[in-house]
């Protein structure tokens, strides 16, 4: 699956979500941040309810935020695909994870590109999917991170959905080849362009 973030666009918000929604993206990857968590903030809640309630792809919820069980409720009012979060971003960690199950949505765990797979300890069979991060989280448009490879390898036999995200454009998609993901994400290559379809359909062909 391929999977477009709107954070960074030639287009405004609005437009951006349109244009993702009418491509031949698998599902929208939707960036939360609160200016904490990360040193950016991008949208509210309301904001991010009110821009998304309409779209018809799947959505792939990825929570830059701390506390992220302050805003579970409220997503989940978007019957998202999955909702991720960061582990050290709070302390209520079996809280968020199932509430996310509550509401029948794939929980997620993202990992930072200096954290090891052994963060997700006692975690890995309470959750669906693992965000394997190849930037550090904060920003879009930052050079893909290669030694995040190793994690992939590593999570390959566990039986859970793995995603990639940061970075990816037609090039470093073509480090992917020999691993199993199931969620590549890509933001700027895709949004910075005028031609969403023409740059999603070259990330399939190379993936
Ligand atoms: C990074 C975000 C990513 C990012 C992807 O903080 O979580 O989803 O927007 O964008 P690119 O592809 O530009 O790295
Ligand atoms: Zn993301």
């Amino acid at each position: 699956m391929i999977s477009v973030s709107y954070l960074k666009s030639i287009y405004n918000k609005k437009d951006t979500i349109k244009k993702i929604d009418e491509s031949i993206a698998d599902m929208i990857h939707v960036d939360l941040m609160d200016g904490l968590y990360v040193e950016n903030k991008n949208f509210t809640i309301d904001e991010v309810i009110d821009d998304l309630k309409d779209t018809i792809k799947p959505l792939d919820i990825h929570l830059m935020v701390n506390n992220p069980e302050i805003y579970i409720d409220e997503l989940a009012k978007l019957k998202p695909f999955a909702i991720t979060f960061h582990l050290d971003s709070t302390n209520k960690k079996d809280d968020v994870i199932n509430q996310i199950k509550d509401y029948n949505i794939k929980v997620g765990i993202a990992i930072n590109p200096d954290e090891n797979i052994s963060i997700l300890d006692g975690y890995l069979e309470l959750i669906d999917y693992v965000l394997v991060m190849s930037v550090v989280p904060g920003k879009g448009g930052q050079p893909f991170i290669k030694d995040v490879l190793d994690k992939i390898k590593q999570l390959e036999n566990k039986n859970i959905l793995i995603g990639i995200d940061g970075g990816i454009n037609s090039e470093s998609i073509t480090y992917l080849k020999n691993y199993k993901i199931d969620n590549i994400i890509s933001g700027s290559f895709v949004c910075m362009s005028d031609d969403y379809n023409m740059k999603i359909g070259e990330l399939k062909e190379r993936a």
